[in-house]
């Protein structure tokens, strides 16, 4: 198949004033109330926004400032833009800077629509890892897991309750382009556990007060589902309850508890060692 050509003149839009009404809707998605209005979040640079593109992610409009004229690459991301049916805008570093609230913007910013997975849809096998964040409240923590996800293989992530947004600038930003490759589901506490009573599924709750060691159960044989809790108030009796295991992991020192995602991390890296082990062996 022949790859798209670069957009014509006609096909990309110049817009170089702030109060241009197109700027402003896409202005307008920092704030979640549009985002989810819009169904739409924004993507940052180059490599993000050509992740998305290549993992199927719908696109809407791809913004370029003048500095990206004449990139190759840049030109054929806006052609297959053209080409998917989105907008192309070419705008001054000054909207750029605006839309994306940054001194010093990237060259490129993507409008994509949302997606999350349904969860009665996932289906778990042997072998498998999920994440599940009880309230997770800050962007940076929830970015990071996503991205930590990917990394360890993980199949996804869900957002148990009232989360902050996966969508954010801030929550994209931190996912580094894991956003594009990490399912996300979100529940209630009540489906979570109503979903994890059917799923076949080992529930490892991950708590302070726990009392087996992290490095104890054997994390093999039945899909996992890592439950962690919000950074302030940690897991509630409720989700405690349901978990197969409670583990902790042990400190040293005077920090009353490990961030949220610096815990996630050595756990995904714990349950997933098995696996990871064959991989090197394989590799
Ligand atoms: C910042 S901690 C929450 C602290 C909260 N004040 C509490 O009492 O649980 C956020 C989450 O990270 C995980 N976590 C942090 N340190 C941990 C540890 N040493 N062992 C197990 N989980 C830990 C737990 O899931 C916890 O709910």
């Amino acid at each position: 198949m022949s790859e798209p050509r670069m957009p014509r003149v006609g096909q990309v839009k110049e817009i170089t004033s702030l109060s241009n009404p197109i700027v402003k809707d896409i202005k307008a998605l920092a704030l979640k109330k549009f985002r989810d209005e819009k169904h739409a979040f924004m993507a940052e640079g180059l490599k993000l926004v050509i992740d998305a593109l290549d993992g199927g992610w719908t696109i809407r409009t791809l913004i370029y400032s003048k500095a990206g004229i004449g990139n190759p690459a840049v030109e054929k991301t806006a052609a297959r833009t053209v080409a998917l049916g989105g907008l192309v805008l070419e705008v001054s570093e000054k909207v750029l800077g605006a839309i994306t609230r940054r001194d010093n913007p990237q060259m490129v910013v993507g409008v994509f629509e949302q997606r999350l997975t349904k969860l009665p849809d996932i289906r778990l096998s042997a072998g498998d890892v999920w994440v599940a964040l009880d309230r997770v409240r800050d962007p940076g923590n929830l970015g990071t897991i996503i991205r930590t996800a990917d990394a360890v293989g993980a199949k996804g992530v869900i957002l148990v309750g009232e989360t902050t947004d996966p969508f954010s600038l801030e929550t994209v930003r931190a996912t580094m382009g894991s956003v594009f490759s990490v399912p996300v589901a979100r529940a209630t506490p009540e489906a979570f556990l109503a979903w994890k009573a059917k799923a076949g599924a080992m529930l490892v709750g991950t708590h302070l007060k726990g009392s087996v060691d992290y490095r104890t159960p054997r994390y093999q044989g039945r899909p996992v589902v890592l439950l962690m809790g919000n950074e302030q108030q940690g897991l509630p009796d409720e989700l405690a309850r349901a978990c197969d295991e409670l583990v902790r992991i042990p400190q040293a020192g005077r920090a009353d508890s490990l961030n949220l995602s610096v815990a996630t991390g050595i756990m995904l890296y714990e349950v997933r060692r098995a696996a990871l082990e064959i991989g090197d062996r394989l590799a």
